[in-house]
């Protein structure tokens, strides 16, 4: 209960700055589940950014299989967190653990 209340605490004071993230250093901390990860993955990514990780040229989702391994785990929770242009934020939907997890899976997969 009480994480729950710390969770609703920082999702309520969590200030309109991008630039300092505490959240994302929180995430980086938690070691990550490749299994949840895939199911995470697929439930919430896998539409835009296809299971395979491919992408979809024509709608301009960027390849997760070409560009992970150029991108740093804090960006990558990052734009994970805030979302980026046509990307929605996650921050309300996933826990910080299933970000870790999806982390992990993007890791195992893509480098
Ligand atoms: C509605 C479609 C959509 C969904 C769902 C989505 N993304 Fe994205 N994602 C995008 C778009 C569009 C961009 C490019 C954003 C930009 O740079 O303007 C992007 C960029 C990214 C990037 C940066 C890669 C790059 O090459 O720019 C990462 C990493 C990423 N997404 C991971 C994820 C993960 C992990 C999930 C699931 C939690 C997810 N995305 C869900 C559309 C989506």
């Amino acid at each position: 209960m009480r994480r729950i209340f710390i969770a609703a605490a920082i999702l309520t004071f969590a200030p309109a700055c991008s630039e300092e993230n505490p959240d994302t250093e929180t995430i980086l901390e938690l070691s990550g589940d490749t299994a949840n990860g895939k199911l995470a993955y697929d439930n919430n990514c896998a539409s835009c950014h296809m299971a395979d990780g491919s992408g979809n040229d024509a709608l301009s989702y960027p390849s997760l299989a070409e560009h992970a391994k150029h991108e740093s785990d804090s960006e990558i929770v990052t734009i994970v967190l805030d979302g980026e242009g046509a990307m929605p934020s996650f921050r309300a939907n996933l826990s910080d653990q299933e970000v870790a997890d999806i982390l992990a899976y993007i890791r195992a997969e893509w480098g």
